[in-house]
């Protein structure tokens, strides 16, 4: 999906705590009560310990979403891949570059596969490993959980790499994005530091359901309410 780029404030709900059984009701459920990316959370079982889906069920989910459909992989290798994410329909396609010796060639790889590139770092990596990236990619991606599950506490010794990675991105139009322990009493630190893409599983899906979703509008709203608020 085209979008044109800018750094307002973007929800992406986590279907990683959404019905597993009703992913594409769940996706045009949060996306009718305003989120403006879905995010989709890829696990092998070996990068990280949990395992949910691959690419059929990205293909299966697609049709349901009408905006992004990005899609984080924490899979390790990432190469042989690329091609069935893009045919899955992922718009932006995140890989980790603690994933493998060869980060650059995988992230020209997901470009040249026509969808845009995102770059993971894990809550043990430093920004600088992205620095010689950052004409390569269209986002970054902060965890600020270990990846693997989802409900855990937000890290906080990560806003200060999210305030670094804000000053050497510059101008050029690469996101930043926020992944784990999201909610509405930590969203203000990572916006006040320069992020614009905010991951929420937990904190958007808890008290809400397919058939009552207006639970997921409020909770999306409250997120970014605090957001908005940090940045003035
Ligand atoms: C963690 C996943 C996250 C996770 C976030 O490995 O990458 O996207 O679903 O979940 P919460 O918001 O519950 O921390
Ligand atoms: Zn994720």
């Amino acid at each position: 999906m085209t979008e044109i780029f800018d750094r307002s404030i973007k929800i992406a709900p986590s279907i990683l705590a959404a019905d597993f059984a009703a992913f594409g009701a769940e996706c045009a459920a949060v996306e009718g009560q305003g989120a403006d990316w879905i995010h989709v959370d890829v696990m092998d079982g070996h990068f990280v310990p949990n395992i949910t889906f691959g690419p059929a069920t990205c293909a299966a989910i697609r049709p349901h979403i009408k905006g992004v459909m990005d899609v984080h992989l924490m899979i390790a290798p990432v190469d042989p891949y690329i091609e069935a994410f893009a045919k899955a329909g992922a718009d932006v396609l995140t890989a980790h570059v603690e994933a493998g010796p060869h980060i650059h060639r995988t992230l020209q790889a997901i470009r040249g596969a026509g969808m845009r590139a995102g770059l993971a770092l894990n809550p043990g990596t430093p920004a600088e490993s992205a620095l010689p990236l950052l004409d390569d990619i269209d986002l970054v991606c902060v965890m600020t959980v270990n990846p693997g599950f989802g409900g855990q506490s937000f890290i906080r010794s990560q806003v200060e790499k999210v305030a670094a990675l804000r000053a050497a991105i510059g101008d050029r139009p690469v996101h930043i994005e926020i992944d784990g322990g999201v909610d509405p009493s930590t969203a203000p630190l990572v916006a006040a530091a320069g992020a614009d893409v905010l991951v929420a599983g937990s904190a958007v899906f808890r008290g809400g359901s397919v058939d009552a979703p207006e639970a997921y509008g409020t909770n999306i709203a409250e997120i970014r309410a605090a957001a908005e608020a940090a940045r003035g």
